[in-house]
């Protein structure tokens, strides 16, 4: 069944927990859908594990179009959520409607975009009027990352926690359907939540939220440069990765790849042509 928008706010309703991941590509998604993942998000940290840019400031449009399509031809069930990607959506709202709008048409169910700014909450409230549903960003905010410095955990005390909440709640009323609450204490996390009708999904913000994502590189243990210390590593696929090449250059190098069902014969009619064609 396909899961909407409007179903994460209805799981919250029930205290059913949200579980999504990211996904880049069109195998990995369909996977992932067919494990029953609740949403997946073409997260703009595929500017760091996919094309190995230094952060997520340099991702494009066009980028975030192409793994989009990818990932929506892969997925049957789940919601699917598109990452802005930055100044795809801070210049103004007519960008802002129309980046949005052409990631829906690449096969996004949603968008996603980071920051709590007055004017961010504008922007979520035109998207949403335009049919375009909003899962928001607060907390640690990698596209803000030149302006904050570093990866640095928000909401670590009472007035910063209340802040985020502030934020959330202008966001929710703005029109968004979820909220991202990247590296919070899992306590602020907790109330920030408790203060929402709209889920809150946690990424290092403790086990209080409505959901948690996590970027799928690190739950299969295949980015080698980094690897957060809230997220938890389900596989070791660099291994897996590593392990197959060399077993692979072993056998093309010892000459047992391939082997006679890997490859494809002659009919002994043509075998026997181009026997006597070799020998005039
Ligand atoms: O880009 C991303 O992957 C994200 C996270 C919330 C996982 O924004």
């Amino acid at each position: 069944m396909k899961i909407t928008a409007k179903k994460l706010k209805e799981y919250k309703l029930q205290n059913k927990k949200i579980s999504l991941l990211t996904a880049y590509d069109y195998s990995t998604a369909k996977i992932f859908d067919e494990a029953g993942l609740d949403g997946i998000l073409i997260g703009d940290s595929l500017g760091q594990v996919i094309l190995g840019y230094n952060s997520t400031v340099k991702v494009s449009m066009n980028e975030m179009k192409i793994f989009t399509s990818a990932v929506a031809r892969g997925v049957k069930n789940a919601l699917v959520i598109a990452d802005m990607p930055f100044l795809s959506y801070q210049a103004n709202i007519s960008d802002a409607v129309l980046n949005a709008g052409e990631l829906i048409k690449c096969g996004a169910d949603a968008v996603k975009i980071e920051g709590g700014s007055k004017y961010i909450a504008e922007t979520v409230k035109r998207l949403t009027e335009s049919g375009i549903p909003v899962m928001a960003h607060l907390g640690f905010t990698p596209q803000f990352i030149n302006t904050i410095g570093g990866h640095v955990v928000s909401g670590k005390n009472l007035d910063t926690t209340l802040e985020i909440l502030k934020q959330a709640q202008e966001l929710e009323n703005a029109g968004a359907f979820a909220l991202v609450l990247e590296m919070v204490p899992t306590e602020s996390a907790e109330y920030i939540s408790q203060n929402l009708s709209i889920p809150t999904i946690g990424i290092g913000a403790g086990s209080k939220c409505d959901g948690q994502i996590l970027v799928s590189d690190d739950v299969l243990g295949k980015f080698k440069d980094f690897c957060p210390k809230f997220a938890r590593k389900y596989a070791n696929l660099a291994q897996v990765l590593e392990d197959s090449a060399k077993n692979y250059i072993e056998d093309v190098r010892n000459g047992s790849f391939p082997n006679e069902n890997e490859s494809f014969r002659l009919k002994d009619e043509e075998k026997e042509k181009l026997e006597n064609y070799k020998n005039n």
